[in-house]
């Protein structure tokens, strides 16, 4: 452990897309960078926390400090999630894919002879909610995001509901609002306690900002 707010906490953090096979050489994505989830681990670990950063395919470093556990798909990053518990927090800033392909077929699917291939898809598990439901295993204070493009705050006040989560942080990913790859983000915070706009600020600030109410939150371990 290190020292700062959170020494002596363990902080579980999820970040990146995950990448959903179609085949040995294709996958469904998303577009998320894993910039947010990043600068949250390497914030908690300069806060003292211990932290396990488990993410998805990004070209980022690994922050420092961190311990960091490499997955590709929902299924791994929940198993991974699960592996790493307990934890004192946990923040789900990964992008999981909703969605995954029914059955992955085992060798490259061919150009040609059998016309346009078809995908089926079956729903990943929400790790969000699995762990937010975890009787016994939950964390202290579980906090997941919401990337919407309208309604931001209503959307993602009902989805703290639906999740089981405590807060909420919400941004606007309207293509307007530049969030994705990008630097910035306007957060809302959503808490048992009602809204909080955060002014508009780069994600490494965002960061900081969450890991000092998490500890806030959490208090001083006892000794
Ligand atoms: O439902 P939606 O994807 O908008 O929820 C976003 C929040 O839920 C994020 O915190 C994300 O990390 C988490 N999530 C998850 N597992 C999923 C889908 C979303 O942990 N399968």
């Amino acid at each position: 452990f290190g020292k700062g707010p959170l020494s002596g906490r363990h902080l579980l953090v999820t970040s990146g897309p995950t990448h959903e096979p179609i085949d040995p050489v294709r996958v469904i994505a998303n577009r998320s960078s894993g910039r947010q989830g990043h600068a949250i681990a390497q914030a908690a670990a300069g806060a003292g926390a211990k932290v396990t950063l488990v993410s998805g395919p990004v070209a980022l470093p690994d922050p420092q400090g961190v311990q960091v556990v490499k997955v590709e798909t929902a299924r791994e990053m929940l198993a991974a999630v699960e592996a790493a518990l307990p934890a004192d927090a946990a923040v789900f800033a990964a992008a999981v894919a909703d969605w995954r392909v029914a059955e992955e077929a085992s060798q490259k699917i061919k150009k040609g002879a059998a016309g346009l291939p078809t995908l089926s898809f079956v729903e990943n598990p929400d790790i969000l909610a699995t762990i937010s439901r975890a009787a016994g295993r939950r964390p202290r204070l579980v906090v997941g995001f919401a990337a919407e493009t309208s309604d931001v705050v209503a959307n993602a006040a009902a989805k703290r509901m639906a999740k089981g989560c405590d807060w909420i942080l919400a941004n606007d990913v309207s293509a307007a609002a530049g969030v994705f790859g990008g630097e910035a983000n306007t957060i809302h915070m959503i808490s048992e306690a009602g809204v909080e706009t955060w002014p508009r600020m780069d994600k490494a600030e965002a960061a900081r900002q969450l890991i000092d109410r998490i500890a806030k939150q959490l208090g001083p371990v006892a000794p």
